[in-house]
């Protein structure tokens, strides 16, 4: 029996939705699953290739391996095929989207039906925040929050028609990094204004896209970053600039474009800065998706 699974990359905060919201997107990652023999064989096409673990510690497989243990089952050997189009370390979630593919493969192994609250709470513990692996699990606009350890999430219909732009530069920002630089203090007015701007984004995203430049605009996080990512804030800058509602995408410094119907067109977006690449995307509605059966 072989698994496959489909799992969409997925942008995290969208301006004022910081640690919360995430929007899963038309880019995919694949997995081939093939159970078998005593040990695990990695393969890996596109980004990571080359560069990740082929071996027990490869994202994907430690996934697989605690989704199993989480099922209460064992699978001792397989083949893994990765065919990955989510572009590594740049704020599109492919760390996400390795660890809710992997814990969705071990439900096609086990032929368990997919628990999708379960597999956010599975994927919140290895990842260390929900709001990416949210997005990716249950697909279109989430939002996701903690209570006590345990890592929850509301998917929330996107407006039809949204749309979004990544632009991706070549350079790589640890998250770890983009997050030190972020203050343990904030004003008071910048919180205010973000609790309501990212309450309004709410609104722009389900059903007022008219009023996503406004709703996307930040104060927490984006412009604490900019020592990180001088280029991509640049970039958000002279986007808003020209009318578009561009942010950093999770913790950069992928910039992401939202369009909608009625709103600011994202198929007007220019075209990248030199070196950067240009993704042109829909919202995935459906999260991940995992398929089993006889080869
Ligand atoms: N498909 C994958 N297979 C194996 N390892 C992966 C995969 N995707 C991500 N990783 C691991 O996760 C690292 C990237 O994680 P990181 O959280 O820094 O970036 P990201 O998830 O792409 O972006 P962000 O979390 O900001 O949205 C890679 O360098 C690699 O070690
Ligand atoms: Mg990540």
């Amino acid at each position: 029996m072989t698994v496959r699974v489909r799992v969409p990359a997925t942008s995290a905060n969208l301006g004022p939705g910081f640690d919360a919201f995430g929007l899963a997107l038309t880019l995919y990652d694949e997995l081939t699953v093939t159970p078998g023999g005593s040990g695990v064989t990695v393969e890996v096409v596109g980004p990571g290739e080359g560069e990740v673990a082929l071996d027990e510690s490869h994202l994907v497989v430690r996934a697989i391996r605690a989704g199993l243990e989480s099922l209460g089952a064992a699978v001792p050997g397989f083949t893994l095929r990765c065919e990955n189009r989510i572009p590594h370390g740049r704020g599109l979630g492919s760390s996400s989207a390795a660890i809710v593919g992997g814990l969705a493969a071990a439900y096609g192994l086990t032929g368990t039906p997919l628990d999708r609250d379960q597999v956010v709470s599975l994927a919140h513990q290895l990842e260390g925040h929900p709001d990416n692996v949210a997005a990716s699990v249950l697909g279109g606009f989430t939002i996701a929050w903690t209570e006590g350890d345990a890592g929850r999430a509301v998917r929330l219909e996107p407006v039809e028609g949204l749309t979004a732009v990544a632009y991706v530069p070549q350079t790589r920002v640890l998250t770890k990094a983009a997050r030190g630089l972020l203050p343990d203090v904030v004003p008071h007015g910048d919180a205010a204004a973000n609790a309501g701007k990212s309450a309004l984004l709410v609104a722009a995203l389900t059903n007022r896209p008219d009023l996503l430049m406004t709703a996307t605009e930040d104060r927490l996080h984006q412009e604490y970053r900019e020592p990180a990512m001088p280029e991509s804030l640049a970039l958000v800058q002279k986007l808003r600039g020209s009318g578009l509602p561009a942010v950093i995408s999770g913790a950069g410094p992928t910039v992401l474009v939202l369009g909608g119907p009625g709103g600011t067109s994202a198929a007007s977006a220019p075209e990248p800065p030199d070196g950067w690449s240009r993704y042109d995307l829909g919202v995935d509605p459906v999260g991940v998706q995992v398929w089993s059966g006889a080869v």
